[in-house]
């Protein structure tokens, strides 16, 4: 059965910083995932803080919202079937030290906070994250 799906991916400071916004781009192209809508940008605190919503409860929120917001960012969405499942599978696992070989976070990432992608992890959220940076 057909499950077109769109997530949104985040390539995060640490990513843009050192220049991996083209490697990266080229990981999902490989991987059959369709960039339909791409723009880079810098959150204020404020912004970052209603994007990550979700975690306001977590002890690592704030600095979650420091970091997110501490330099230019790509914001993509990225369409595929089941591309949400199917990115989480190729970002790999949150924290870079347990993700697999050949995911984004284990050959990009630094560490849980600086792990160079982002991605939504449900319909719902998908949808929400996506209007927040698309919706005109
Ligand atoms: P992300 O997929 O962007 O969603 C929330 C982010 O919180 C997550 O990636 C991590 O970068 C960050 N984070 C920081 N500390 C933790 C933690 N202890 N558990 C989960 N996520 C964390």
């Amino acid at each position: 059965m057909s499950n077109m799906e769109e997530t949104l991916s985040i390539i995060k400071p640490d990513a843009v910083e050192r220049n991996l916004e083209e490697k990266i781009k080229s990981i999902f192209i490989k991987n059959n995932f369709q960039i339909t809508r791409q723009k880079k940008v810098k959150l204020e605190k404020k912004e970052a803080e209603i994007f990550y919503k979700v975690h306001e409860t977590k002890p690592f929120y704030n600095e979650l919202c420091n970091y997110l917001s501490s330099g230019p960012i790509v914001v993509m969405v990225l369409k595929k079937q089941n591309a949400i499942l199917e990115n989480r599978k190729l970002m790999g696992a949150t924290d870079p030290l347990e993700a697999e070989v050949g995911t984004i976070r284990k050959e990009f990432g630094i560490s849980i906070d600086k792990n160079s992608v982002h991605g939504s992890d449900s319909p719902e959220n998908a949808k929400t994250e996506i209007d927040f940076f698309f919706k005109n």
